[in-house]
């Protein structure tokens, strides 16, 4: 049997870093407020002429060069993202022409903060369908661009990131088991209401903003990925005590802890990034995946299981070898 296995990780934050006393002096909040109800501290903003795929080009060199890759060896570009640069070409022929990867499948999805999972699950079908063999995947997001700096409930949460990884046939697993769901009834719960066909004329007014009902995705959030993780765990007949890590979704530091808890993993066991850039949506997956394997915590043979929940709603878990 073939697995699929990650090699190599990158991530890259935008330099302009706004901590949450930057905060206090354009919306009604405090530091205190956003720490205790989110764990965030500070997050980084890309710069007006900075796009998703400049971050993605970056993230996606320090994988390769972790992978020990060169762009001629990569033979798929898959980019979970809702903040691509344009409607079209999309993010992953940029990057793939930027890289100077060769003539190879390149799309993009969309799966908002869950993208990356669903990125990596169908990287995984094809390295088992024999179809790649070296596929790049990249969850990014230049969400602050969509933001209302003037409304707290949203421009608190989140920040600007991405994170690649060189995902290759293995003998070994590798990716065990992967779950992915979605439910369009949730979409008045988080959503952006402004696109292509429909609301076009909106774009770059106040109705252009992320629009959330925060207490509400907290408890759909908490439950569902509850039961996902169970899910890919019992699929691959894993037990949650075997897990080595958790390495969650950095949406809020409290959804983090209640996932812990359903796991029965002590905080030690799972990767916290929130604090330093906030919600990147599908970004936040595989860059705190890359922290804890560069600060030596997440080790080869290791089993990790990721999780992520966002705007639809969608959902997903990876549940890996290292
Ligand atoms: N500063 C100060 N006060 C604020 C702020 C702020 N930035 N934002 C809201 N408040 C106020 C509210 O107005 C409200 O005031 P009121 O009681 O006078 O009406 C009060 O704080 C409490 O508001 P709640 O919404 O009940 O606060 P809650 O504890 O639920 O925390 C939060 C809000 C942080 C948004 C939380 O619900 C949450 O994290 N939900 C999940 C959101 C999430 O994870 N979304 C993304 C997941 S999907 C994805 O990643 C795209």
């Amino acid at each position: 049997m073939t697995y699929s296995r990650i090699v190599g990780m990158g991530r890259y934050l935008p330099e302009r870093v706004m901590t949450n006393f930057d905060l206090e002096k354009i919306v009604d909040t405090t530091d205190e407020w956003i720490r205790t109800r989110t764990g965030v501290e500070r997050r980084h903003v890309v710069e007006e002429d900075q796009t998703t795929s400049d971050m993605c080009v970056e993230s996606a060199k320090s994988a390769m060069d972790d992978a020990g890759v060169t762009p001629a060896d990569v033979d798929m570009v898959i980019t979970g993202t809702t903040s691509p640069d344009v409607v079209f070409p999309n993010v992953s022929t940029i990057i793939q022409h930027r890289l100077g990867i060769p003539a190879c499948p390149a799309f993009s999805l969309e799966a908002a903060c869950s993208g990356f999972i669903y990125a990596l699950t169908v990287a995984d079908k094809f390295i088992k369908a024999g179809e790649a063999k070296c596929v790049l995947v990249t969850g990014a997001e230049c969400i602050t661009k969509l933001l209302d700096w003037g409304d707290r409930n949203t421009c608190v949460l989140f920040g600007d990131g991405a994170g690649s990884a060189i995902v290759v046939p293995s003998a070994e697993p590798g990716i065990l088991s992967c779950e992915l769901g979605a439910d369009g009834q949730y979409r008045e719960l988080l959503h952006y209401p402004v696109g292509v066909s429909k609301n076009l004329a909106a774009a770059g007014t106040d109705e252009a903003n992320i629009i959330m009902q925060g207490n509400e995705v907290f408890k759909v959030a908490v439950k569902t990925l509850g039961r996902i993780a169970q899910a890919a765990l019992d699929k691959a007949g894993v037990t949650k005590e075997e897990l080595d890590w958790l390495v969650p979704h950095q949406a809020n530091i409290r959804i983090i802890q209640a996932m812990a808890k359903r796991l029965n993993m002590p905080m030690e066991k799972v990767i916290v990034t929130v604090q330093d850039h906030g919600n990147t949506s599908a970004a936040s997956v595989p860059m705190a995946l890359d922290v804890g394997r560069r600060d030596g915590r997440i080790k080869e043979g290791q089993l990790i299981l990721m999780e992520a929940f966002g705007g639809g709603f969608t959902w997903g878990s990876v549940l890996m070898r290292m």
